[in-house]
Parts: structure tokens; sequence; C-alpha cells
């Protein structure tokens, strides 16, 4: 009979899990979570009560065992009580909490209306706070205002503006050295033609000459170009450089934006009639055609 009825009870579940199964799309994932969570605090709190019940069980037994040593039961309870600590020792401590009996030594000699005062002492933990606020003002005051090692807000929303400024210029000539012969602008910003010009008196001067007349290389400031004289056009025979016919490559000696400023800076010259121009060289390039770039 007991056998039959497991088996039952175990063929019932069986049957019930297909239904379940099919339940599983109307039950939400939320709904399935907090059902989860439930069983797992339901477990614990079992967990927790079956402990209890042990321990409660083990205080019996010893209680047993005693008692058929011979030690009564008054005994027993008297060493549990010598060995116990007085209750919330420390938390009274802490409080500076005095017991009922002294209440007639504490109180203050005034009265008014009936109304008497207790003499306690400010309880240990507000003092510990009082007297941790004021090391902490010292520190802070030395800290902040004497050493000057930490930061007041000002200065560190400074320090971070500057910090933001570095990254930020740091993300631009990043992208400004992205510029390659396809797409680099033709611009007359002052600071680029200013920086294109320390590069040429520098690298180019020698060959091109010191107002780009032509000396070795060819007049830069003319309308007669030997490889083009578009800014990509510039910027690419710069880049790569002509070798064979004496013209050195560039890009592993200037940055591309380098290289950029440069070829702008040869732009900006054209037209500027310098003394003892070389004479023409390459294909005459309008100065319509050069408008356009
Ligand atoms: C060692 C000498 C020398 C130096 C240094 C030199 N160049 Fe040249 N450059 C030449 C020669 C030579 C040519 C002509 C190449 C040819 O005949 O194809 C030339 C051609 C060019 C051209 C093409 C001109 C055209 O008519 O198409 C440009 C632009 C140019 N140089 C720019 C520069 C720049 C910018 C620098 C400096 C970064 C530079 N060069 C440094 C010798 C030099």
């Amino acid at each position: 009979m007991k056998h039959q009825r497991i088996i039952l009870l175990f063929a019932f579940i069986f049957m019930g899990m297909p239904a379940w199964a099919a339940d599983d799309n109307l039950v939400s994932a939320e709904l399935m979570n907090d059902i989860g969570y439930g069983a797992i605090v339901a477990i614990l709190i079992l967990f927790i009560v079956v402990m209890l019940l042990i321990l409660r069980t083990f205080k019996v037994l010893t209680k047993i065992m005693l008692k058929q040593q011979g030690i009564t039961e008054d005994q027993v309870e008297n060493v549990i009580k010598a060995e116990k600590k007085p209750k919330n020792e420390t938390w009274i401590k802490l409080l500076s909490l005095r017991p009922m009996s002294e209440e007639k030594d504490l109180l203050m000699e005034h009265e008014y209306d009936g109304i008497q005062e207790l003499n306690n002492p400010t309880p240990a933990w507000f003092m510990y706070l009082f007297y941790g606020t004021i090391i902490f003002a010292i520190g802070y005051l030395l800290n902040y205002h004497v050493f000057h090692t930490g930061q007041l807000q000002y200065e560190e929303y400074r320090t971070e503006i500057a910090k933001a400024d570095i990254a930020q210029k740091a993300f631009l000539s990043k992208s400004a050295n992205r510029v390659d012969e396809t797409n680099v602008k033709l611009v007359n910003d002052p600071v680029v033609l200013a920086s294109g010009q320390v590069i040429f008196k520098k690298n180019c001067s020698p060959c091109h000459g010191e107002h780009a007349q032509g000396v070795v290389g060819p007049n830069l400031t003319d309308d007669y170009w030997l490889h083009g004289g578009k800014i990509n056009d510039i910027f690419k025979t710069i880049k790569y450089g002509v070798p064979a016919k004496g013209m050195p490559t560039w890009e592993k000696l200037l940055s591309p934006k380098q290289i950029a400023d440069v070829a702008n800076y040869i732009k900006s010259l054209h037209g500027t009639n310098p003394a003892g121009p070389k004479e023409p060289q390459g294909v005459k390039e309008t100065d319509d055609k050069l408008a356009l770039n």
C-alpha cells in the first residue's frame, strides 16, 4: 500500500511536468527569477531553523549526560552563569551608561519644578567622534592650506582643464597627422603657413632658394609645374619625392602634418615673383585651375 502511494505520487509529478513546460511561456522570466530567489531564501531559513534545532538537541543531550555523572541541574546553571558575561557589557561601556543603582550619586544639586538632572558623563562614542573631527580638521588644514599637498576645488578644476587641453591637443595632432595626398586641404591659416615656412627654411631652401625662386630644384612660385600644382600634387611630390631627379623623399623625415603645412606654404608663395627666379620648368597651370583647389 505504502509503495503504491509513492509510485503514484511520482507518476503524477512526471505527468505534470509537460504541463509545467507548457506554462513556461506564460510565466515571465522575471517572475521565474522571483520564484527562484524566494525558494533560495526559504531554504536558507529552513537551514537556520534546523541548525537551531540541532543546537537545542546538543544542549539537552549535554544536560542529560551531566546528570548521569551526578551533577545537578543547579550546579550546571551556576557554571553557565559564571561563564556568561553580563549582557551587552561593551555596549553599555560605549554609551557610558550607569546602572540605576548609582543614580543617587549622580544626582545634581539643583531642581526645577521637581525636575532633576543626572551628572552622566558624555558617551565615549561621542567624545571619539568629537576628537576625531578635531584631528581631521588639523589634517585638512595642513593638507590644503599649509603644505598645499592637496588641491582646492578651483585648483583641481584648473588641473582637470589643463589635462583635458593636453588630451585635446594630442587628439587633434593625431587626427591632423592622418592627412595624406588624397585628403589634404588647401588652407591659409597663418599658424599653418608659419609652421610651413619654418620647415621650408630648414629643409627646402638649400635646393629651392630662400624665397622658393629655384636653385637646383625648380621655382615653386611660378605657374609652371613638373608634377602638378594642386595641393594634393605638391603633397605627393614632397612625400614621395622624385629621387631619380634629385628631389628627396620626405615621408620618413617629416610628419604628414608637417608635409601638409609646407605644401600649403608653397601654395601661399604662388605669384610672389621673387628676385632671380629660375627659368620655368614643366607645364603651365593657369590661375583658374589652381584656384579650384
Ligand atoms: C636636394 C635638393 C632638394 C631638396 C632639399 C628639396 N628639393 Fe624639392 N626638388 C628638387 C629637385 C631637383 C626637384 C625637381 C624634380 C624633377 O625634376 O622632377 C624638386 C621638385 C620639387 C617639387 C615639384 C615642383 C614641380 O615643378 O612639380 C616640389 C613641390 C618640391 N620639390 C618641394 C620641396 C620641399 C617642400 C622641400 C623641403 C621639404 C624640398 N622640395 C626639398 C630638389 C630638392
